[in-house]
């Protein structure tokens, strides 16, 4: 098993700085995704990996090689991309085969690579059907297996659900997560559907503007974002713009708390809507509900406040039994643990 590991690379497309001096080191069997707006640079990360595009500076090293001026068909690479890219006049079976036939591998080889990775997959009742006789989630495990069955040291896969309608995205996601772990490989996925990129990552790495504004766990990135945009990115979070008075910020008798340092007149405050407590005994800032949405065992509160002559917003999620007592109209009071809140200096 190789890790990969990048140093300081950078690459423009004339005034576009796409890639940013970007450093990273990815463990070798670990999954990170690469989760950012469009044109944030994720897709140019991921084809530097590859060989398809040439960074202008830094270095890129798989295993203990370093792959600069190495041809995109000699890296140990294996590639899955939002287009299936099927051959569409071969079957499963000689799509997934094609790479092994390239490299000259064996008949015999070819032959038990082939039933392996079909069982990977589970596409072994599909195997002689042609891609137009599959469906879209066959497809990309076709694609898949494919793109594994030279056992590439790195699989690098660029939004591969998102040509997939919902219920077959979240099932062919578990689905990669599964494939991966198994054969172990060392994987960098793409995407900027935060859930999908939280669902299936050892670490996520959050982009902006051809940078890496954070990499963390999942859990860590959703408890503790380091910057204004990777609260923002992840997850449903309140975000409020507030002012500074003396070093303090405070949302009326929801919540107060001191101010990062560097901080000005406004500071940006996030928390989510399962950390805002709800009671109806008025200790709390005043709040009336607006609409109420049920999510199943949860429910979605849309609240209005009145903090500071203002109207603000706010979600509040609460077991669903709970918020049967809430009608739309009934005024409540809400409160948040300053510990819940992440604060930054406004305009960051
Ligand atoms: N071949 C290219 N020529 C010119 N600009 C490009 C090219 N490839 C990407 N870009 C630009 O670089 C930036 C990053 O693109 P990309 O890596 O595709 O972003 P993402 O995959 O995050 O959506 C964008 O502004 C995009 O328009
Ligand atoms: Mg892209």
């Amino acid at each position: 098993m190789s890790g990969v590991i990048l140093r300081h690379v950078s690459k423009a497309f004339g005034a576009v700085q796409a890639l940013d001096d970007i450093s990273l080191e990815i463990a070798p069997g670990e999954l990170i995704t690469l989760l950012g707006p469009s044109g944030c640079g994720k897709t140019t990360l991921l084809r530097s990996i590859a060989g398809l595009e040439r960074p202008d500076h830094g270095e890129i090293q798989i295993g203990d090689r370093d792959m600069t001026g190495v041809p995109t068909r000699e890296r140990p690479i294996g590639m899955v991309f939002q287009s299936y890219a099927l051959f569409p006049n071969m079957t499963v079976r000689q799509n997934i085969s094609f790479p092994l036939e390239v490299r000259k591998a064996t008949v015999g080889h070819i032959r038990s690579r082939l039933e392996e990775l079909l069982e990977l997959v589970r596409l072994t009742p599909q195997a002689d059907r042609y891609p137009n006789q599959i469906s879209g989630g066959q497809a990309q495990r076709t694609a898949l297996a494919r793109a594994l069955a030279p056992a590439p040291d790195v699989l690098l896969l660029d939004e591969p659900l998102s040509a997939l309608d919902a219920l077959v995205r979240t099932r062919l996601r578990d689905e990669i997560r599964r494939v991966q772990q198994l054969v172990r490989t060392t994987a960098v996925y793409v995407t900027h559907d935060q859930s999908e990129a939280m669902a299936i990552a050892d670490r996520v790495a959050v982009m902006n503007h051809g940078r890496i504004e954070q990499i963390a766990s999942p859990p860590e990135l959703y408890e503790t974002p380091a910057t204004e945009f990777s609260a923002t990115f992840v997850g449903s979070r309140n975000a409020l713009e507030l002012p500074v008075h003396d070093g303090q910020v405070r949302f009326g008798d929801a919540f107060h708390l001191g101010a990062p340092d560097g901080t000005t007149d406004r500071a940006v405050v996030f928390f989510r809507p399962e950390d805002v407590h709800v009671g109806s005994n008025g200790d709390g800032e005043p709040a009336t509900v607006e609409v109420r949405i049920f999510l199943g065992a949860t429910t979605r509160l849309h609240l209005v406040t009145e903090t500071g002559g203002q109207p603000a917003r706010l979600y509040a999620d609460l077991p669903s039994r709970q918020a049967l007592a809430y009608e739309p109209g009934t005024t409540l009071s809400v409160q948040v643990d300053p510990a819940d809140i992440r604060i930054f200096p406004a305009g960051d």
